[in-house]
């Protein structure tokens, strides 16, 4: 009786997760379909959201733009997504809003658990007509990554992120801000809270990918 009460909770649960994870988010301001997890940095439920679009009709094993929209509790200092699910070897997106409350983005590549430094082989372009914005709570923004699902994690052994399939990413949170606020390529505070989580690239697919980017980036 016990047990199965225990095994009922447990299913329950886990559907909950499964639930939970990967929702399917339309968004109004761009018109992107993206794949969302709620990622939690304080156990009193704050959390910062990770979203992902990318093109459809992607072959595997092949280097594609990826937009990233990122909502963020107004009391983070600086937020990191980490492409590659580690903080060595990988593309890091780091973001943080400057002294006029703008976003800053800072593409950093960390070569082992030390500060990552500046990496010119991801670029990111933020996306201002829509899909980045602030208020009382929150901000967030909206920006086409290029060079994010392909890497050369070392020695020539490339990495790839699935176009079709779950890929595990990796967050970090500071509730400091980095020294020099409007410096992409500032010092940053080491983080208080890291996570991971598998992130569905199909559910993230999007018809009409690069002409939807090329307005929202203009
Ligand atoms: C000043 C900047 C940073 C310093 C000094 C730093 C340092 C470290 C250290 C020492 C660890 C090991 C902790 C442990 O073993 O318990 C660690 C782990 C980790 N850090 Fe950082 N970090 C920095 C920035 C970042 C950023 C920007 C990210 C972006 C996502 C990040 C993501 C992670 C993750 C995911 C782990 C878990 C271990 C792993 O998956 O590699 N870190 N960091
Ligand atoms: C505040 O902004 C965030 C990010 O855009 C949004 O998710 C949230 O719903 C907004 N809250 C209110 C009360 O409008």
């Amino acid at each position: 009786m016990l047990r199965t009460l225990w095994i009922g909770l447990l299913a329950g649960l886990i559907q909950t997760a499964a639930a939970a994870a990967d929702a399917i988010y339309q968004d109004p301001d761009t018109g992107l379909v993206f794949s969302s997890n709620f990622q939690l940095y304080k156990s009193d439920g704050r959390g910062i959201t990770f979203r992902v679009a990318i093109p459809d009709g992607v072959q595997s094993y092949t280097a594609y733009d990826a937009v990233i929209q990122m909502v963020v509790p107004n009391d983070v200092g600086w937020a990191g997504l980490a492409w590659g699910g580690s903080m060595p070897k990988n593309p890091i997106l780091v973001a943080w809003r400057g002294s006029s409350n703008n976003v800053v983005l800072s593409s950093r590549w960390a070569t082992g658990h030390v500060m990552p430094t500046d990496y010119s082989g991801a670029t990111y372009t933020l996306f201002k007509s829509a899909g980045t914005k602030s208020n009382a709570t929150h901000w967030q923004f909206t920006a086409l990554c290029k060079g994010c699902t392909a890497w050369d994690a070392g020695s020539g052994s490339m990495r790839y992120l699935s176009p079709r399939g779950g890929n595990r990413l990796a967050f970090a949170y500071s509730p400091s801000k980095p020294a020099s606020v409007n410096s992409p390529s500032s010092s940053l505070p080491i983080h208080d809270v890291h996570g991971y989580w598998t992130h569905d690239f199909s559910g993230a697919a999007n018809a009409g990918f690069d002409a939807a980017v090329s307005r929202l980036t203009a």
